[in-house]
Protein backbone atom coordinates (compact mmCIF):
# COMPACT_ATOMS: atom_id res chain seq x y z
CA UNK A 1 0.00 0.00 0.00
CA UNK A 2 1.71 3.56 -0.84
CA UNK A 3 1.37 5.42 2.02
CA UNK A 4 -0.68 8.67 0.58
CA UNK A 5 0.80 12.55 1.12
CA UNK A 6 -0.75 14.54 4.03
CA UNK A 7 -0.74 18.25 4.58
CA UNK A 8 -0.54 18.35 8.33
CA UNK A 9 1.52 21.23 8.81
CA UNK A 10 2.61 24.23 6.45
CA UNK A 11 6.36 22.33 7.00
CA UNK A 12 5.20 19.57 5.23
CA UNK A 13 5.24 21.32 1.80
CA UNK A 14 8.46 22.85 0.24
CA UNK A 15 8.76 26.38 -0.75
CA UNK A 16 8.94 25.48 -4.01
CA UNK A 17 5.41 23.16 -3.60
CA UNK A 18 3.82 26.11 -2.06
CA UNK A 19 4.61 28.32 -5.05
CA UNK A 20 3.36 25.21 -7.19
CA UNK A 21 0.28 25.79 -5.95
CA UNK A 22 -0.12 29.28 -5.85
CA UNK A 23 0.53 29.36 -9.84
CA UNK A 24 -1.79 26.58 -9.84
CA UNK A 25 -4.28 28.38 -8.42
CA UNK A 26 -3.97 31.73 -10.32
CA UNK A 27 -5.13 29.50 -12.86
CA UNK A 28 -7.51 27.48 -11.54
CA UNK A 29 -8.84 31.53 -10.64
CA UNK A 30 -9.20 32.32 -14.01
CA UNK A 31 -11.96 30.36 -14.89
CA UNK A 32 -13.10 28.67 -12.27
CA UNK A 33 -15.79 26.47 -14.14
CA UNK A 34 -13.10 25.08 -16.36
CA UNK A 35 -12.07 22.36 -14.23
CA UNK A 36 -14.82 19.98 -13.74
CA UNK A 37 -13.05 17.04 -15.17
CA UNK A 38 -10.53 17.32 -12.65
CA UNK A 39 -11.50 15.08 -9.78
CA UNK A 40 -14.44 13.63 -11.44
CA UNK A 41 -15.01 10.55 -9.42
CA UNK A 42 -13.31 11.19 -6.72
CA UNK A 43 -14.86 12.10 -2.67
CA UNK A 44 -13.81 14.52 -0.05
CA UNK A 45 -15.08 14.07 3.38
CA UNK A 46 -15.29 16.83 5.64
CA UNK A 47 -14.96 16.03 9.65
CA UNK A 48 -15.85 19.65 11.55
CA UNK A 49 -15.18 18.83 15.30
CA UNK A 50 -15.57 22.70 15.88
CA UNK A 51 -17.45 25.30 13.53
CA UNK A 52 -16.46 26.83 10.10
CA UNK A 53 -17.65 28.79 7.66
CA UNK A 54 -15.06 30.02 5.15
CA UNK A 55 -12.66 26.57 5.71
CA UNK A 56 -15.46 23.59 5.33
CA UNK A 57 -17.48 25.28 2.46
CA UNK A 58 -14.68 26.77 0.59
CA UNK A 59 -13.27 23.33 0.54
CA UNK A 60 -16.40 21.59 -0.41
CA UNK A 61 -17.00 24.54 -2.93
CA UNK A 62 -13.21 23.65 -4.40
CA UNK A 63 -14.22 19.86 -4.68
CA UNK A 64 -17.20 20.70 -6.18
CA UNK A 65 -15.96 23.20 -8.92
CA UNK A 66 -13.39 20.37 -9.50
CA UNK A 67 -16.35 17.61 -10.23
CA UNK A 68 -15.54 15.59 -7.25
CA UNK A 69 -18.19 15.13 -4.17
CA UNK A 70 -18.45 15.88 -0.49
CA UNK A 71 -19.79 14.14 2.33
CA UNK A 72 -20.04 16.20 5.08
CA UNK A 73 -20.02 15.98 8.99
CA UNK A 74 -20.11 19.66 9.64
CA UNK A 75 -21.85 19.03 13.00
CA UNK A 76 -20.55 16.13 15.37
CA UNK A 77 -22.39 16.24 17.57
CA UNK A 78 -24.56 14.13 15.18
CA UNK A 79 -21.74 12.14 14.30
CA UNK A 80 -21.18 9.14 16.63
CA UNK A 81 -18.40 10.90 18.33
CA UNK A 82 -21.24 12.08 20.53
CA UNK A 83 -21.51 7.90 21.58
CA UNK A 84 -18.37 8.20 22.37
CA UNK A 85 -16.17 7.22 19.43
CA UNK A 86 -12.70 8.12 19.28
CA UNK A 87 -11.06 10.22 16.45
CA UNK A 88 -8.66 7.55 15.60
CA UNK A 89 -11.63 5.02 14.91
CA UNK A 90 -13.73 7.72 13.16
CA UNK A 91 -10.90 8.72 10.71
CA UNK A 92 -10.32 5.07 10.18
CA UNK A 93 -14.05 4.01 9.38
CA UNK A 94 -14.41 7.52 7.13
CA UNK A 95 -11.29 7.04 5.23
CA UNK A 96 -13.08 3.95 4.01
CA UNK A 97 -15.84 6.11 2.00
CA UNK A 98 -13.54 8.78 0.62
CA UNK A 99 -10.50 9.88 -1.03
CA UNK A 100 -9.09 12.44 1.03
CA UNK A 101 -10.02 13.80 4.71
CA UNK A 102 -10.57 17.26 5.65
CA UNK A 103 -10.37 17.56 9.91
CA UNK A 104 -11.09 20.64 11.88
CA UNK A 105 -10.56 19.65 15.32
CA UNK A 106 -10.25 20.83 18.97
CA UNK A 107 -7.24 19.31 19.94
CA UNK A 108 -4.18 19.91 19.07
CA UNK A 109 -1.92 17.67 16.99
CA UNK A 110 -5.26 15.74 16.03
CA UNK A 111 -4.58 15.96 12.38
CA UNK A 112 -1.31 14.20 12.74
CA UNK A 113 -3.00 11.52 14.78
CA UNK A 114 -5.63 11.21 11.82
CA UNK A 115 -3.00 11.13 9.36
CA UNK A 116 -1.81 8.15 11.39
CA UNK A 117 -4.68 6.33 10.99
CA UNK A 118 -6.03 7.59 7.51
CA UNK A 119 -5.38 5.34 4.33
CA UNK A 120 -6.01 8.16 2.72
CA UNK A 121 -4.58 12.33 2.75
CA UNK A 122 -5.82 14.24 5.83
CA UNK A 123 -5.40 17.95 5.30
CA UNK A 124 -5.43 19.95 8.87
CA UNK A 125 -8.37 22.80 8.42
CA UNK A 126 -7.24 23.51 11.90
CA UNK A 127 -6.03 21.43 15.33
CA UNK A 128 -7.07 23.79 18.38
CA UNK A 129 -4.99 26.16 18.78
CA UNK A 130 -1.68 24.81 16.81
CA UNK A 131 -2.07 24.90 13.10
CA UNK A 132 -4.23 26.10 10.32
CA UNK A 133 -1.80 25.11 6.93
CA UNK A 134 -4.41 25.80 4.56
CA UNK A 135 -5.74 29.25 5.76
CA UNK A 136 -1.99 30.01 5.74
CA UNK A 137 -1.59 28.82 1.77
CA UNK A 138 -4.69 31.21 1.81
CA UNK A 139 -2.78 34.31 3.16
CA UNK A 140 0.15 33.30 1.49
CA UNK A 141 -1.47 33.25 -2.04
CA UNK A 142 -3.15 36.38 -1.55
CA UNK A 143 0.01 38.19 -0.59
CA UNK A 144 1.74 36.45 -3.84
CA UNK A 145 -1.08 38.08 -5.55
CA UNK A 146 -1.50 41.36 -4.09
CA UNK A 147 2.38 41.82 -3.92
CA UNK A 148 4.41 39.83 -6.60
CA UNK A 149 6.16 38.54 -4.56
CA UNK A 150 6.76 37.14 -0.56
CA UNK A 151 10.56 37.61 0.30
CA UNK A 152 11.43 40.54 2.12
CA UNK A 153 7.94 41.64 2.54
CA UNK A 154 6.97 43.69 6.20
CA UNK A 155 3.83 41.88 7.50
CA UNK A 156 2.36 43.20 11.07
CA UNK A 157 0.31 40.50 13.36
CA UNK A 158 -1.53 41.85 15.62
CA UNK A 159 -4.00 40.69 18.18
CA UNK A 160 -3.98 37.74 19.81
CA UNK A 161 -1.07 36.26 18.79
CA UNK A 162 -0.91 33.32 21.60
CA UNK A 163 -3.92 31.26 20.27
CA UNK A 164 -4.40 31.88 16.93
CA UNK A 165 -3.53 28.83 14.81
CA UNK A 166 -3.39 31.31 11.34
CA UNK A 167 -0.74 33.42 13.11
CA UNK A 168 1.45 30.18 13.92
CA UNK A 169 1.74 28.66 10.71
CA UNK A 170 1.58 31.80 8.70
CA UNK A 171 4.76 33.09 10.64
CA UNK A 172 6.48 29.85 10.31
CA UNK A 173 5.60 30.48 6.77
CA UNK A 174 7.11 33.90 5.87
CA UNK A 175 9.83 33.47 8.15
CA UNK A 176 10.81 30.62 5.38
CA UNK A 177 10.21 32.84 2.49
CA UNK A 178 12.60 35.23 4.49
CA UNK A 179 9.86 37.90 4.85
CA UNK A 180 9.81 39.95 8.52
CA UNK A 181 7.11 39.88 10.86
CA UNK A 182 6.36 42.66 13.34
CA UNK A 183 4.33 41.43 16.25
CA UNK A 184 2.14 43.77 17.84
CA UNK A 185 -0.07 41.95 20.50
CA UNK A 186 -2.32 42.60 22.80
CA UNK A 187 -0.84 42.83 25.79
CA UNK A 188 -0.93 39.10 27.96
CA UNK A 189 -1.43 37.54 24.14
CA UNK A 190 2.10 37.78 22.48
CA UNK A 191 3.65 34.64 20.23
CA UNK A 192 4.05 31.64 22.69
CA UNK A 193 7.40 30.83 23.34
CA UNK A 194 7.98 27.78 21.57
CA UNK A 195 6.82 29.80 18.18
CA UNK A 196 9.42 32.31 18.90
CA UNK A 197 12.04 29.74 19.69
CA UNK A 198 11.38 27.49 16.94
CA UNK A 199 11.80 30.99 14.43
CA UNK A 200 14.95 31.48 15.72
CA UNK A 201 16.37 28.64 16.06
CA UNK A 202 14.92 26.76 12.83
CA UNK A 203 14.88 29.47 10.61
CA UNK A 204 17.43 31.87 12.13
CA UNK A 205 14.64 34.62 12.95
CA UNK A 206 16.00 37.27 15.73
CA UNK A 207 13.18 39.22 17.38
CA UNK A 208 14.33 42.71 17.95
CA UNK A 209 12.25 45.46 19.83
CA UNK A 210 11.15 47.74 17.17
CA UNK A 211 10.92 51.77 17.31
CA UNK A 212 7.10 51.42 16.29
CA UNK A 213 6.18 54.68 16.67
CA UNK A 214 5.06 55.35 12.87
CA UNK A 215 2.59 52.37 13.33
CA UNK A 216 0.30 55.11 15.25
CA UNK A 217 -2.47 53.91 17.89
CA UNK A 218 -1.94 50.40 16.49
CA UNK A 219 0.90 49.93 18.64
CA UNK A 220 0.38 52.29 21.39
CA UNK A 221 -0.18 49.83 23.56
CA UNK A 222 1.63 47.22 22.49
CA UNK A 223 5.00 45.58 22.95
CA UNK A 224 6.36 45.47 19.21
CA UNK A 225 8.91 43.10 18.22
CA UNK A 226 10.53 42.62 14.79
CA UNK A 227 10.83 39.17 13.68
CA UNK A 228 13.27 39.14 10.91
CA UNK A 229 16.04 36.89 9.24
CA UNK A 230 19.29 36.80 10.91
CA UNK A 231 20.79 37.34 7.78
CA UNK A 232 19.58 40.38 5.92
CA UNK A 233 18.12 39.69 2.58
CA UNK A 234 18.81 42.08 0.21
CA UNK A 235 15.41 43.30 -0.19
CA UNK A 236 15.42 43.99 3.52
CA UNK A 237 13.98 47.76 4.19
CA UNK A 238 15.84 48.78 8.17
CA UNK A 239 19.07 50.05 9.01
CA UNK A 240 19.22 49.97 12.97
CA UNK A 241 19.54 46.71 13.80
CA UNK A 242 19.24 48.11 17.46
CA UNK A 243 16.26 49.93 17.33
CA UNK A 244 14.11 49.01 13.93
CA UNK A 245 11.92 51.88 12.78
CA UNK A 246 8.89 50.14 10.62
CA UNK A 247 8.78 53.11 8.12
CA UNK A 248 7.15 51.07 5.26
CA UNK A 249 4.22 48.11 5.98
CA UNK A 250 3.24 45.73 3.44
CA UNK A 251 0.39 44.01 5.09
CA UNK A 252 -1.25 44.66 8.55
CA UNK A 253 -2.70 41.15 9.51
CA UNK A 254 -5.39 41.19 12.21
CA UNK A 255 -6.90 38.35 14.66
CA UNK A 256 -9.71 37.98 16.86
CA UNK A 257 -9.68 37.35 20.05
CA UNK A 258 -9.26 33.21 20.18
CA UNK A 259 -11.76 33.29 23.50
CA UNK A 260 -13.20 29.71 22.38
CA UNK A 261 -9.45 28.85 23.25
CA UNK A 262 -8.45 30.61 26.28
CA UNK A 263 -6.83 28.67 28.80
CA UNK A 264 -7.41 29.98 32.58
CA UNK A 265 -4.56 32.42 32.77
CA UNK A 266 -6.26 34.72 30.04
CA UNK A 267 -7.74 38.17 31.07
CA UNK A 268 -8.61 39.86 27.85
CA UNK A 269 -10.81 43.32 28.56
CA UNK A 270 -12.15 43.08 25.16
CA UNK A 271 -13.14 47.24 25.29
CA UNK A 272 -9.48 47.58 25.19
CA UNK A 273 -8.28 45.23 22.16
CA UNK A 274 -6.52 46.21 19.57
CA UNK A 275 -8.60 48.42 16.63
CA UNK A 276 -7.77 48.90 13.42
CA UNK A 277 -10.02 51.73 10.93
CA UNK A 278 -9.58 54.76 9.21
CA UNK A 279 -7.58 56.72 11.77
CA UNK A 280 -5.58 54.10 12.55
CA UNK A 281 -4.46 53.36 8.70
CA UNK A 282 -4.03 56.95 8.40
CA UNK A 283 -0.03 56.17 10.00
CA UNK A 284 2.11 57.02 6.73
CA UNK A 285 3.97 53.32 7.27
CA UNK A 286 0.64 52.14 6.31
CA UNK A 287 -0.40 53.88 3.46
CA UNK A 288 -0.22 51.57 1.12
CA UNK A 289 -0.34 48.44 3.26
CA UNK A 290 -3.21 45.42 2.56
CA UNK A 291 -4.97 44.56 5.14
CA UNK A 292 -5.95 40.79 6.04
CA UNK A 293 -7.32 38.76 8.64
CA UNK A 294 -8.47 34.61 8.42
CA UNK A 295 -11.70 35.83 9.63
CA UNK A 296 -14.18 35.70 11.74
CA UNK A 297 -13.87 39.30 12.94
CA UNK A 298 -15.06 40.94 15.29
CA UNK A 299 -14.72 44.82 16.61
CA UNK A 300 -11.06 44.68 15.68
CA UNK A 301 -11.35 45.70 12.39
CA UNK A 302 -14.08 48.60 12.17
CA UNK A 303 -16.77 48.28 9.16
CA UNK A 304 -15.32 52.08 8.22
CA UNK A 305 -12.46 50.46 6.50
CA UNK A 306 -14.55 48.28 4.37
CA UNK A 307 -14.79 50.16 1.27
CA UNK A 308 -11.03 50.69 1.72
CA UNK A 309 -9.31 49.36 -1.28
CA UNK A 310 -6.45 48.66 0.87
CA UNK A 311 -8.59 46.11 2.66
CA UNK A 312 -8.59 42.34 1.16
CA UNK A 313 -10.24 40.10 3.79
CA UNK A 314 -13.02 39.39 1.61
CA UNK A 315 -11.05 38.82 -1.50
CA UNK A 316 -8.59 36.72 0.71
CA UNK A 317 -11.67 34.54 1.73
CA UNK A 318 -12.87 34.25 -1.57
CA UNK A 319 -9.07 33.75 -2.59
CA UNK A 320 -9.72 30.22 -0.69
CA UNK A 321 -11.80 28.28 -3.43
CA UNK A 322 -8.97 28.65 -6.06
CA UNK A 323 -6.05 27.59 -3.55
CA UNK A 324 -7.52 25.05 -2.23
CA UNK A 325 -8.33 23.26 -5.34
CA UNK A 326 -5.07 23.22 -6.00
CA UNK A 327 -4.53 21.66 -2.69
CA UNK A 328 -7.11 18.87 -3.27
CA UNK A 329 -6.47 18.08 -6.94
CA UNK A 330 -2.39 17.66 -6.27
CA UNK A 331 -3.36 15.79 -2.66
CA UNK A 332 -6.02 13.78 -5.25
CA UNK A 333 -3.01 12.92 -7.54
CA UNK A 334 -4.35 14.99 -10.28
CA UNK A 335 -2.04 17.98 -9.89
CA UNK A 336 2.01 18.46 -10.14
CA UNK A 337 2.54 20.23 -7.62
CA UNK A 338 3.68 17.86 -5.12
CA UNK A 339 7.38 16.31 -5.80
CA UNK A 340 6.49 12.72 -4.56
CA UNK A 341 6.44 11.71 -1.20
CA UNK A 342 5.99 14.31 1.39
CA UNK A 343 8.80 16.51 2.44
CA UNK A 344 8.69 17.11 6.08
CA UNK A 345 11.24 19.24 7.81
CA UNK A 346 10.75 17.56 11.16
CA UNK A 347 11.29 13.77 10.36
CA UNK A 348 12.38 12.25 13.94
CA UNK A 349 8.87 11.06 14.49
CA UNK A 350 10.17 8.04 16.16
CA UNK A 351 11.81 9.06 19.45
CA UNK A 352 9.63 7.42 22.27
CA UNK A 353 8.88 8.20 25.93
CA UNK A 354 8.68 6.93 28.74
CA UNK A 355 6.82 7.96 31.86
CA UNK A 356 6.34 11.47 29.99
CA UNK A 357 3.09 13.19 29.29
CA UNK A 358 2.69 16.38 27.12
CA UNK A 359 2.35 19.09 29.16
CA UNK A 360 -0.37 20.88 27.15
CA UNK A 361 -3.83 19.94 28.60
CA UNK A 362 -5.13 20.29 24.60
CA UNK A 363 -2.81 17.73 23.28
CA UNK A 364 -4.60 15.21 21.29
CA UNK A 365 -1.83 12.70 23.24
CA UNK A 366 -3.93 13.83 26.40
CA UNK A 367 -7.30 13.96 24.52
CA UNK A 368 -7.07 10.69 22.97
CA UNK A 369 -5.50 8.36 25.28
CA UNK A 370 -6.95 5.15 23.75
CA UNK A 371 -5.04 5.22 21.08
CA UNK A 372 -2.03 7.85 21.57
CA UNK A 373 0.89 7.25 23.51
CA UNK A 374 3.12 10.51 23.65
CA UNK A 375 5.64 10.64 20.78
CA UNK A 376 8.96 12.86 20.80
CA UNK A 377 10.82 14.69 17.89
CA UNK A 378 14.05 15.80 18.37
CA UNK A 379 13.79 19.54 17.37
CA UNK A 380 17.46 19.77 18.24
CA UNK A 381 20.94 17.56 19.54
CA UNK A 382 23.00 20.46 21.22
CA UNK A 383 21.11 21.51 23.28
CA UNK A 384 19.19 18.70 23.52
CA UNK A 385 15.51 19.86 23.21
CA UNK A 386 12.56 17.52 21.82
CA UNK A 387 8.85 18.49 21.40
CA UNK A 388 5.81 16.90 21.12
CA UNK A 389 4.88 15.09 18.28
CA UNK A 390 1.57 16.04 17.96
CA UNK A 391 1.34 19.85 19.96
CA UNK A 392 4.98 21.07 18.79
CA UNK A 393 5.28 21.67 22.26
CA UNK A 394 8.85 21.12 24.34
CA UNK A 395 9.10 19.00 26.85
CA UNK A 396 11.44 19.06 29.77
CA UNK A 397 13.52 15.82 30.17
CA UNK A 398 15.56 14.02 32.50
CA UNK A 399 17.53 11.30 31.07
CA UNK A 400 17.97 9.88 27.34
CA UNK A 401 18.26 6.65 26.82
CA UNK A 402 19.43 4.12 23.69
CA UNK A 403 17.00 1.74 22.79
CA UNK A 404 20.05 -0.13 21.79
CA UNK A 405 22.98 -0.43 23.80
CA UNK A 406 20.21 0.42 26.95
CA UNK A 407 22.22 3.06 28.52
CA UNK A 408 20.82 6.18 29.41
CA UNK A 409 22.16 9.90 29.38
CA UNK A 410 22.10 13.13 31.09
CA UNK A 411 20.80 15.80 28.78
CA UNK A 412 23.93 17.52 29.11
CA UNK A 413 26.16 14.41 27.80
CA UNK A 414 28.09 14.98 24.74
CA UNK A 415 27.51 11.38 23.96
CA UNK A 416 24.05 12.11 22.97
CA UNK A 417 25.24 12.99 19.53
CA UNK A 418 26.42 9.08 19.25
CA UNK A 419 22.46 7.85 19.29
CA UNK A 420 20.48 7.65 16.44
CA UNK A 421 17.19 10.40 16.76
CA UNK A 422 15.00 6.30 16.12
CA UNK A 423 16.85 5.49 19.13
CA UNK A 424 16.54 7.79 21.53
CA UNK A 425 13.78 6.92 24.96
CA UNK A 426 13.00 9.73 26.64
CA UNK A 427 12.68 9.88 30.64
CA UNK A 428 11.65 12.39 33.20
CA UNK A 429 14.35 11.64 35.11
CA UNK A 430 17.02 9.27 35.91
CA UNK A 431 14.77 6.94 38.04
CA UNK A 432 12.48 6.28 35.47
CA UNK A 433 14.87 5.55 33.24
CA UNK A 434 16.99 3.13 36.01
CA UNK A 435 12.78 1.80 36.40
CA UNK A 436 12.71 1.11 32.85
CA UNK A 437 15.93 -0.92 32.91
CA UNK A 438 18.43 1.13 31.51
CA UNK A 439 21.86 1.76 32.96
CA UNK A 440 23.39 4.60 33.58
CA UNK A 441 26.18 5.33 30.82
CA UNK A 442 29.44 6.38 31.99
CA UNK A 443 30.36 9.48 32.44
CA UNK A 444 32.93 10.41 29.72
CA UNK A 445 32.69 13.06 28.04
CA UNK A 446 29.83 14.84 30.20
CA UNK A 447 29.51 18.25 29.65
CA UNK A 448 27.94 19.24 33.20
N1 LIG B 1 -10.53 31.50 8.70
C1 LIG B 1 -11.20 30.43 9.13
O1 LIG B 1 -10.63 29.38 9.46
O2 LIG B 1 -12.56 30.61 9.13
P1 LIG B 1 -13.62 29.54 9.59
O3 LIG B 1 -13.41 29.27 11.05
O4 LIG B 1 -14.96 30.14 9.30
O5 LIG B 1 -13.38 28.28 8.80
Amino acid sequence: MTVPRHLVSIDDLSLTEMEALFEKARLYSEDSRAWSHVARGSIVASLFYEPSTRTRLSFESAMLRLGGGVITAADMSFSSASKGESLADTVRVVAGYADALILRHQSEGAARLAAEYSAVPVINAGDGSHEHPTQTLCDLYSLWIERGRIEGLDVVFAGDLRYSRTVHSFAYALARFRANIVCVPQPGFEMPTHVVKRLREEFGVEPVRAEAGRLGELAAQSDVVYLTPQKPHQLSLFTDPQGLSVEHVDAVYMTRPQTERFGQDAVLDETNYVQLGKRQMAAESLRDAVVMHPLPRREEINADLDGDPRSIYFKQAARGVPIRMAILASLLGEADCLAGPGTARRPAWKAHAEGLVCGREACVSRTETRHVSPKFCLASRVPLLASCAYCSHEIPFGAVGCSTTRNFHLPGSRDLRKIRPDHMVFFSDPDGALAAGFSAAARVGHSR
